[in-house]
């Protein structure tokens, strides 16, 4: 079973990392994560990696004074450690289109909704305020156009009379811990 060589760009809690690390650590599993970067010093996600004995790197975006530099740098590590693709989860920035077409075909990133519906970053809570009785979780390719690249899985999930925001994100976060190792696979078994 060849690895193939996998980062996962974070910029927070990182409970979607863990997830794809547990997968990963499975033998018959295609990827190892070799590499976790974050935008933020502190976010819990750099611990985890830390626990896990996986190579973490702190890019603080508030050091560049553009997007491309802050991207370059980015880059420049991912090929570093020789990385085949890229997995966002909970990574808080718009990539420059430079960097998103050098990834193309092999970064993917997980959103809270169904796609293409709730966009953005308040998907979870725009998705309660519309009052729609059904949510769910997509993994997605990164493409210049945001939360719009081709859809390689999705998972769905119910709404109930007393969900709270915290409460319905919580119940789409279950699901996305098994979807986006399974979409990983995907994307790497088709390649
Ligand atoms: C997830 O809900 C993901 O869909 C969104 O950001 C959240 C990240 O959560 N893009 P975590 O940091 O993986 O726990």
């Amino acid at each position: 079973m060849i690895k193939h060589r996998v980062a996962v760009l974070i910029s927070g809690n990182g409970s979607n990392l863990q997830a794809l690390i547990d997968a990963a650590n499975q033998p018959d599993y295609p990827a190892q994560i070799m590499l976790i970067i974050s935008n933020k010093t502190d976010a819990y996600g750099v611990t985890r990696a830390k626990n896990a004995g996986i190579a973490a790197h702190v890019i603080n975006h508030k050091d560049y004074s553009t997007r491309e530099e802050f991207d370059n740098t980015l880059n420049k590590i991912l090929k570093q450690y020789s990385i085949e693709f890229v997995c966002l989860a909970g990574f808080m920035r718009i990539l420059s289109d430079g960097f998103v077409n050098e990834w193309r075909g092999r970064m993917l990133n997980i959103h809270p909704s169904l796609l293409p519906d709730f966009k953005g970053a308040h998907a979870v809570r725009d998705a309660l305020a519309a009052g729609v009785k059904e949510v769910g979780c997509t993994v997605h390719l990164v493409t210049e156009e945001m939360d719009a690249g081709e859809i390689i899985a999705q998972a769905r999930v119910p709404v109930f009379a007393d969900d709270t925001v915290e409460k319905l994100h919580n119940r789409i976060h279950e699901q996305e811990h098994k979807l986006y190792p399974h979409a990983l696979k995907i994307l790497i078994n088709n390649k």
